[in-house]
């Protein structure tokens, strides 16, 4: 079996031990090791490649993304269309991401911000506050990770519903389908998690007016892709104070640029894009059992 490997900006290494670790006797190269011959592979494992990789690897049975989100990749000219394209579905980032949306959740319910500030002017200034579980957590976006999370939640006792555009089937949680009931759902989410991907649909789906039917004082936490969410109407519910805060790991624009107005805005938590980061081992065992799969549908009899 032959790979390549293109995953420019993170530390490649972890993919080679992982892959070496798995499928010792593969032939596995780095792009830049190979894009000057003719070597072809059977496989690419990317993540933010260089373009010129889809123009060179002509014998690609399979690209897989070293990501959930597919959006880099699509807007490459060179991407082939008939090249069956798999993401990442979980592979160990559902866990990731429910840790990232707990900690938004207590963060702004539980009122650590206001804590934090009080504990730098030495106020001893008890919060009331609603139990968590009282509130409605909205999941936008039901693919593999916001279904792991939703069901997760509902397994911690919190009350959760999802929306997607259309019906998922047998969730653990309660679902609300298409553009016509995104306002009823968000009018009930108290947390709003948005795990959308980036598309021309979803892009400012969270407009000025989607942001103002959220409950008064609702928590927005962004961990799908940052241009679902108009910033500039977020900002503006914001310093309103009709949203209570929001915690952010994920922009339009990445990264953030210095001037941008979120890094002054008292009620917004940011991370630069890391609520869940790909898990090597995990990513290659889900992308070998793909190609397992591939290859088996093709009659071989093994690698
Ligand atoms: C990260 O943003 C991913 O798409 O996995």
């Amino acid at each position: 079996m032959r790979i390549v490997l293109s995953s420019p900006l993170t530390d490649q290494e972890y993919y080679l031990k992982a892959l070496a670790k798995f499928c010792p006797y593969a032939d596995i190269r780095l792009w830049d090791a190979v894009k000057e011959t003719s070597w072809q592979a059977e496989y690419a494992l990317v993540w933010k490649p260089d373009n010129g990789l889809f123009l060179h690897q002509k014998e690609l049975k399979a690209i897989f993304n070293l990501g959930a989100g597919i959006d880099a990749l699509e807007k490459l000219p060179d991407l082939p269309k008939d090249t069956p394209l798999y993401k990442l579905r979980d592979a160990g980032m559902g866990q990731w991401m429910l840790e990232y949306i707990l900690y938004g959740m207590i963060h702004f319910g539980r009122h650590f911000d206001r804590y934090q500030q009080y504990q730098s002017e030495r106020r001893w200034q008890p919060e009331l506050t609603t139990s968590l579980q009282e509130k409605s957590i909205g999941i936008l976006g039901l693919g593999p990770l916001g279904q792991f999370v939703g069901d997760q939640l509902r397994q911690l006792g919190y009350n959760v519903a999802g929306w997607s555009r259309s019906a998922k089937k047998e969730l653990s949680f309660d679902q609300f389908n298409g553009y016509e009931n995104l306002d009823h759902f968000l009018s009930r989410s108290h947390f709003l998690v948005n795990l959308l991907p980036a598309k021309d649909e979803t892009y400012h789906l969270l407009s000025e007016d989607r942001l103002m039917s959220l409950p008064r004082g609702a928590v927005v936490i962004s961990v799908g892709r940052g241009s679902v969410i108009d910033e500039h109407a977020l900002l503006v519910q914001l310093q309103t104070r009709h949203l209570r805060g929001a915690l952010l790991d994920v922009f339009e624009h990445e990264p953030l640029s210095k001037e941008h107005p979120f890094w002054q805005q008292d009620n917004i938590v940011m991370t630069p894009h890391m609520a869940a980061p790909t898990q090597y081992e995990d990513a290659i065992k889900q992308i070998l059992a793909d190609i397992l799969d591939i290859e088996l549908d093709q009659g071989y009899r093994f690698l």
